[in-house]
């Protein structure tokens, strides 16, 4: 990929398992740099769209492409530099327990290296893996647990391992899917607030999938609602009406108040799934 920015575009995107759709025509482009909160109940569709945008699942109508180049048409190598380009925070977060934070965390570019080459780097790291590792890990807050066993750190500090990992293979693009789902709600506003300064400061494209509505009206700018794997709408969070987010959520008019950025959230703390 030449000029690789990290720009992400859906057209017309269908997604059917056993011809149930779990997405239909859903287009939307992330510009590089562009942040955005994916929102909707339970079985909308966030998980197949992230899978999607990552390549893990292959749409059965249209097409997605990075920086204009369709996964479709990507030599497996080209696929797999593409894939290495663009990290992904699961919501189980898919950390090995029983290894060290600083393996953890160079799993993650093993995408990007040869056989021989990510075996030496998980088991013999030269001094400039462990010093770019403890960089991502000190750009997460938790430097100091490099060499630390992960299923010896708290709910909080294993969330900074999975986005360590992802930012280790150096992403132009990061997709979360429900990152803030295991912890509680203070922790979900730090690492949320986290995410986003990092990918602001870094320049990354960001795509979320959030179940906190107030999350997500507070740290994105652009809030895109699924509803039965249908876009039902994608723009400025600042325009999004309480009536959509009452629609969207199956909720009688009049049940949440969305109003401006500047007004006291209502749902505070609550999530709708
Ligand atoms: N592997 C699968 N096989 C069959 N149906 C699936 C599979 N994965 C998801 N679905 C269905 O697709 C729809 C969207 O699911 P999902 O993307 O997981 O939604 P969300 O992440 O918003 O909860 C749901 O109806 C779900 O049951
Ligand atoms: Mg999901």
């Amino acid at each position: 990929m030449n000029a690789a920015r990290g720009s992400l575009c859906l057209k017309n995107v269908t997604v059917a398992y056993q011809g149930i759709e779990a997405l239909a025509e859903v287009s939307l482009t992330l510009k590089p740099g562009e942040a955005a909160a994916l929102i909707g109940l339970s079985g909308s569709g966030k998980t197949t769209l992230l899978n999607t945008c990552n390549a893990l699942i292959q749409p059965t109508n249209g097409a997605v492409s990075i920086d204009g180049k369709k996964f479709s048409e990507m030599s497996s190598q080209e696929l797999r530099y593409a894939r290495s380009r663009i990290g992904f925070i699961h919501q189980s977060l898919s950390l090995v327990p029983n290894l060290r934070v600083i393996q953890n965390v160079v799993s993650g570019r093993l995408g990007q290296r040869s056989f021989l080459g990510g075996a030496r780097d998980l088991l013999f790291p030269s001094t400039n893996v462990v010093e770019k590792v403890y960089e991502v890990l000190d750009s997460v807050g938790i430097a100091e647990k490099i060499y630390e066993r992960t299923d010896r750190l708290s709910g909080g500090q294993q969330q900074r391992v999975a986005i360590a990992r992802a930012l280790f293979q150096d992403p132009l693009i990061l997709l979360a899917d429900e990152p803030i789902s295991s912890v509680d709600p203070v922790r979900a506003k730090a690492t949320i607030s986290l995410i986003r300064e990092i990918c602001k400061k870094k320049g990354l494209t960001l795509c979320v999938s959030l179940h906190n509505l107030d999350l997500a009206k507070t740290f994105f700018p652009r809030l895109i609602g699924l509803q039965d794997g249908r876009l039902i709408f994608d723009k400025a969070t600042e325009t999004v009406g309480a009536n959509e987010i009452n629609k969207l959520f199956n909720l009688p008019d009049g049940c949440i108040d969305f109003g401006p950025l500047t007004s006291k959230p209502s749902m505070l703390g609550k999530s709708l799934e």
